[in-house]
């Protein structure tokens, strides 16, 4: 039976109410202690041969025939006025076949842009040229022949704040009296930080193919949102979804950057529209380093108010977002959540800067605030001379505060138990013994909290058919994190049937099945349990048929590993003795996500502790180990999981000592926005790391008890390493990153 009910959906913490399909056949979770065979067992992903033999199609892979191929004009200033494009040299390039500016009108929807008169960023898209080469298109650009009056701009954080240019209103969130607590707390910290801008960097740069044809579009994108690109691209040019195809078969990482359709699918279909031929926009390396969005700089100021013993009376932050003119507001999520406090309060300002946009970056702004509310409780912790681990075991809360729910799970108690075993905290102050190779040595440890507990609506359906091979349809796009890998896992082990005998496809909106934006931490939770209805009802049927043909009771029956058993073992089958004689019939299934429940909160948690020795003559900071144990419910995959934190450490890592923006202040022009100069690690960076996880199933959450890992992992490590640096050097770095020049200023 299938119902319509309302239920809350999150994203990013961004709650909804919707309505949504679910079915009262979906399976019942897993029990904790019920033993899989393929669900927890470490697996390769599956697309891995395709992806290193280059046969995997990225949408920059995508050639057509008539393609044309896009190259874009960007400001060379923060800010400007456009006073001259020569159009008509433009055209007059030998395979130039359409340009377009601000002037153009365009037949798709848009509030401002996607082309620029006055532009209030560098990088900002002023024009676009489509050619029949790329060469002859950047030959397009250059005849161009821009000339720009340059406009006064501000770039500074200090020099906007004093002119309040703040987007919007100012956010404040509190509960309790704040100003009382702190007066009367028995001891106060209070730290002032920065967070640096960081660029996505994903290795695919954004991009699409768009296609019109006879009023249907195809498009491929690089997308984390197959179906957000396909309903944006639908509403824009106010086409029926239904003739709107969405396609990306794989994505080279994404980070947050590229939800929805992207200005480029935009131009890349206008263009198509106006020519007749496909038409392809792929970003260069500097134009998506310019101009592909960031995670904002920060400047937050953290109080905090104690008791002699450790147990915090009062949490005050104030945020300062460089978000580019418009942004949202979260980075006093951790604050407001992250320890019992009755007397809590988060103000947040965005400031409005002649910068690129900031847009989602993994762990988005709850990132920024864990790093300095973190970094507050390292100092807390000296401060009290309280083991910092102990600080936070003690300050430990079960329910989320704003909205007084209980979690779904919690294990991270459990987290902070198991990452101070494997690090050996405990020891820690041993490091600070001079060693033989004059670096200083420290541990530092942060907490992780971050949604993930995805929701409906989500779908999957599976056909097996006379091969006797199922095929798994998803809205999954796989943007590197293994999804459709664990999503192969949890049919095969609900069908009973090996790894092998499964297909899992995605990345297409042509058949239709949904699946939400890879985003938020929300795939793994929200899809895999669609996935494993889908089965369920499959293998009911196999069942069935397989009691037509052994003439035995369904019920007696099982399907295990490929094989049809009787409870009794008297009768033990191939599968295919029954998928045999299927002829050209297909047997089929289709599941949904259920409903998430009432009134409860579903977060991710988890602690990773740091070591980095510091070179106090250089300045350098190498990070030698980190410790990760992180709470995401059932772990499906290993494998695929611990590789997902090793990304987030690394990323992390760079956050803390190397990525950062660096702008020209006499122009407000990026000067690294390449990736020779903008530091992102290499191979020689990487840390020794120790990844685990708590592995309790969340029962309450869905059928298989999954939570989300794509944001968890990146949370606590820049806090960590700030910590280990504080730890190691007896001095904090109020700025991050911890870059030479600013180690051996902080170390002076
Ligand atoms: Mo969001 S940063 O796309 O997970």
């Amino acid at each position: 039976m299938t119902r319509l009910v309302r239920s809350i959906t999150e994203m990013e913490g961004r709650f909804e109410e919707k309505w949504v399909l679910v079915s009262d056949d979906e399976p019942e979770a897993w029990a904790s202690d019920r033993p899989l065979a393929i669900v927890g067992h470490e697996t390769p992903r599956t697309t891995g041969p395709t992806r290193v033999s280059g046969a995997a199609r990225y949408t920059t892979d995508v050639s057509l025939p008539g393609m044309l191929h896009v190259a874009a004009l960007r400001s060379p200033l923060a800010h400007g006025r456009v006073t001259g494009l020569n159009r008509e040299a433009a055209l007059a390039v030998p395979g130039v076949r359409a340009v377009l500016d601000s002037t153009d009108t365009l037949s798709f929807r848009s509030r401002s842009g996607p082309l620029y008169a006055e532009p209030e960023h560098a990088g900002a898209l002023l024009a676009v040229v489509a050619a029949d080469t790329l060469v002859a298109a950047r030959a397009g650009v250059k005849a161009l022949a821009l000339t720009i009056d340059p406009l006064p701009f501000v770039i500074d954080v200090d020099e906007a704040f004093r002119d309040q240019r703040i987007d919007g209103e100012i956010a404040e969130e509190s509960r309790g009296d704040v100003d009382a607590a702190l007066a009367g707390a028995d001891v106060r910290v209070e730290l002032t930080v920065e967070t640096p801008t960081q660029l996505q960097t994903a290795l695919e740069p954004h991009g699409a193919v768009g296609w019109w044809t006879e009023g249907e579009l195809t498009c491929w994108v690089s997308t984390q949102g197959i179906f957000d690109a396909r309903s944006e691209l639908a509403k824009r040019f106010s086409v029926a979804p239904e003739r709107v195809r969405v396609v990306a078969d794989f994505i080279g990482g994404g980070f947050g950057a590229k939800q929805g359709a992207g200005v480029e699918a935009l131009l890349a279909v206008e263009l198509s529209r106006r020519t007749g031929r496909p038409v392809r926009f792929i970003n260069d390396r500097h134009g998506e380093q310019l101009d592909a969005g960031s995670r904002p700089a920060t400047r937050q100021t953290v109080r905090l108010g104690a008791t002699g013993q450790g147990d915090l009376v009062a949490i005050d932050s104030e945020v300062l977002t460089s978000f580019g003119m418009t942004g949202w507001r979260a980075v006093n999520t951790p604050a407001m959540t992250l320890y019992r406090c009755a007397n809590a309060r988060g103000v947040e300002a965005n400031l409005k800067l002649h910068l690129r946009q900031g847009n989602a970056f993994r762990a988005p702004m709850v990132l920024e605030g864990v790093t300095a509310v973190e970094q507050a409780m390292d100092e807390l912790a000296i401060t009290l001379g309280i083991d910092p681990l102990d600080l936070r075991r003690r300050n430990f809360v079960d329910v989320d505060q704003p909205s007084g729910l209980p979690y779904t799970s919690n294990q991270l108690l459990a987290c902070y138990d198991r990452v101070a075993e494997l690090s050996g905290w405990v020891g820690r102050d041993a490091l600070l013994e001079p060693s033989e190779d004059g670096l200083l040595r420290g541990m530092g440890c942060a907490t992780q909290i971050w949604w993930g507990g995805g929701g409906p609506p989500s779908h999957a359906t599976i056909r097996i058919g006379g091969d006797g091979i199922a095929t798994v349809v998803t809205g999954i796009q796989d943007i590197g994190t293994g999804t459709l890998t664990a999503a192969q896992m949890v049919a095969a082990e609900e069908l009973g049937l090996p790894l092998d005998r499964v297909r899992v496809t995605g990345g297409d909106t042509r058949p239709n099945v949904y699946g939400p934006v890879a985003g938020g931490s929300q795939t793994s939770p929200s899809v895999l349990p669609a996935v494993r209805g889908a089965a369920a009802e499959v293998k009911r049927t196999l069942l069935q048929l397989a009691g037509d043909v052994f003439e035995a009771a369904p019920a007696d029956l099982d399907l295990v590993n490929g094989r049809f058993r009787s409870s009794d073992g008297a009768l033990d089958e191939p599968y295919t003795e029954v998928t045999g004689k299927l002829g050209n019939a297909t047997v089929d299934g289709s599941g949904m996500r259920g409903a998430n429940p009432d009134g409860m909160r579903a977060n991710t948690f988890g602690c990773q502790v740091a070591q980095v020795a510091v070179d106090p003559g250089t300045g350098e900071v190498r990070v030698e180990h980190v410790w990760a144990v992180h709470d995401i419910g059932r772990v499906i995959n290993p494998l695929g999981a611990r590789s997902q934190v090793e990304g987030g450490i690394l990323q992390g890592m760079a956050f803390a000592l190397s990525e950062e923006v660096a702008f020209d202040p006499t122009t407000g022009v990026p000067t690294n926005a390449w990736l020779d100069d903008y530091k992102i690690p290499s191979i020689a960076d990487v840390p020794a790391m120790t990844i685990a996880f708590v592995d309790v199933p969340d029962t309450a959450l869905n059928n298989v008890g999954a939570k989300g890992l794509g944001e968890p992992p990146i949370i606590p490590t820049p806090a960590a390493i700030a910590n280990a640096f504080r730890h190691a050097t007896g001095r904090r770095a109020l700025a991050l990153p911890l870059t030479r020049a600013r180690v051996v200023e902080t170390l002076a």
